[in-house]
């Protein structure tokens, strides 16, 4: 395929990477951005953008023209997969795409009421090719949603006890994106993408310790104080009560299995969380 790869949620934590990892390898990328002010820069220029709404259809001819391949991901706020999702997969199906590449959830084959499940089914039986990328827990979660927590009080705020997470850094999901997007041999393929390694939160907060150069507490709260806290800062109840899903599921130990997918799709172990925290040592400083 030549044309161009249409890859949405652009400036979010995976949509950014698949961009960049897209334009380190020369291929015509563009940015569909729901917000053009906050059109993001690609690795070495700016990335071609245009503005698209998936509940606006009349923003699809110019993200689509030309396009010939698609990065598809769900946004948080979007739950009604008919009406906000299916749009945008019957248009692509019938405007030229040849291959979309869905950014789904780990274990979403054995949890069909999760909107990536109806939206897996629904490029099923769209007659594109489609790969699944069935992402573990990122490791980015700690600098968006738990960053105030870490900077304003040095704590992982995490109702998930002593479960281990099997957390995958959002590069790495960029890294597989944009091969399986540019690389033969992966239509009608599910992968699962986790990191190498299931920590506990207490070990991630030992990691931050040493890395960040300041003691990191994790303080394991109640479902119900985690969800108050979560509330009073304007997350909508929907959203606290997927978290507090998340984290039970955490719990049980559900979240702890490690795929060998990342490293056989990259020929490198995947990054570890020191790495990541390292990385990203600056964003957690007061
Ligand atoms: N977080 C995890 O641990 C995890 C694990 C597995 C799977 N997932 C799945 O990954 C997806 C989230 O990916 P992410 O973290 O990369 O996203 P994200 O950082 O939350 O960013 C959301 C993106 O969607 C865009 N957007 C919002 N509303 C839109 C609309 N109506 N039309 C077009 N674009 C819109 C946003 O644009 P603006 O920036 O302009 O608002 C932003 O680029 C979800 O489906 C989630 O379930 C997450």
């Amino acid at each position: 395929m030549s044309g161009v790869i249409l890859v949405t949620g652009a400036t979010g934590n995976v949509g950014r990477e698949v961009l960049r990892e897209l334009i380190a390898r020369g291929a015509a990328a563009r940015a569909a951005v729901y917000n053009l002010a906050d059109a993001p820069q690609g690795a070495g220029g700016v990335a071609e953008a245009v503005r698209f709404d998936f509940r606006d259809p009349t923003t699809f001819p110019a993200a689509f023209a030309g396009a010939d391949r698609l990065f598809l991901m769900r946004p948080p706020a979007i739950s009604n997969v008919k009406r906000d999702m299916q749009p945008v997969i019957d248009y692509a199906a019938r405007h030229g795409i040849g291959h979309i590449v869905f950014l789904s959830l780990i274990g979403v084959e054995r949890n069909p009421i999760v909107p990536h499940a109806k939206i897996e089914k629904l490029l099923r039986q769209s007659g594109v090719a489609w790969t699944m990328l069935r992402c573990g827990f990122f490791m980015q979660n700690l600098d968006t949603t738990h960053w105030a927590d870490l900077v304003e009080a040095d704590d992982i705020f995490v109702p998930a006890g002593g479960g281990r997470t099997a957390f995958i850094d959002a590069r790495d999901i960029g890294a597989v994106a944009a091969r399986v997007l540019t690389e033969p041999g992966h239509a009608h393929k599910a992968y699962n993408l986790t990191g190498g390694e299931a920590l506990s939160y207490g070990e991630v907060a030992a990691i931050m310790t040493e890395e960040l150069g300041r003691p990191i507490t994790y303080s394991d709260p109640s479902p119900l104080a985690f969800a108050r806290r979560f509330r009073r800062r304007g997350y909508p109840g929907g959203m606290v009560n997927v978290m507090l899903g998340i984290y039970l599921t955490t719990r049980l130990g559900m979240a702890a299995g490690i795929s060998p997918d990342v490293a056989r799709l990259l020929g490198r172990p995947p990054i570890t969380m020191r790495q990541y925290v390292r990385d990203y040592a600056a964003t957690f400083q007061k």
